[in-house]
């Protein structure tokens, strides 16, 4: 499969992150670089990886279409406010999409081109590893428009294979 729930969830409170500036915005998505005031999410990954992840917050609303993300590989997801959305993961049927250009770049598939393999529905407070080299969207459950904060650390370096053996070494998988 191609997300995983961590073991543990951790709690995150308004004040444990301050976000800094906005570092990419696309769609429906914003991003903010961060620092982590309180919390040290990063402790579930061993030490010696822990400089290779960047550290952002995002800010999501509304429907985000099949896609695979440009340059990052994985994504360490903690949902502050995940409101009710479904992630779900694809595989592709044929390899037709449009590339969409900018910072934050990426392909965007119809879904036509694509079977859907699974999806998730994440509660506050869970963790997810999510590989992000394979399509994925975002799909509400509801008519209200409910924004989703979610505090992420996210690697362009590791797959996502060799990220659940990472987080096996601490113990949160
Ligand atoms: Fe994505």
């Amino acid at each position: 499969m191609y997300f995983i729930q961590l073991n543990r969830n951790i709690e995150i409170l308004p004040n444990d992150f301050n976000k800094i500036s906005e570092k990419i915005s696309y769609g429906n998505i914003v991003y903010f670089t961060t620092e982590d005031l309180t919390i040290n999410v990063k402790r579930i990954l061993p030490e010696r990886y822990r400089n290779q992840f960047s550290l952002l917050i995002f800010e999501a609303y509304e429907r985000i279409h099949p896609h695979i993300d440009d340059i990052i590989t994985v994504s360490i997801n903690f949902y502050v406010s995940p409101g009710n959305y479904e992630t779900k993961f694809y595989d592709i049927v044929t390899d037709q999409h449009i590339y969409r250009t900018g910072k934050a770049g990426g392909r965007v598939f119809p879904k036509r081109n694509l079977k859907e393999v699974g999806g998730f529905i994440a509660k506050p407070n869970e963790i997810w590893l999510l590989d992000v080299t394979k399509p994925h969207s975002v799909e509400p459950l509801s008519s209200i428009s409910e924004i989703r904060q979610v505090v992420t650390l996210q690697s362009s370096k590791y797959s996502y294979n060799e990220v659940i053996e990472m987080i096996k070494e601490t113990g949160y998988l």
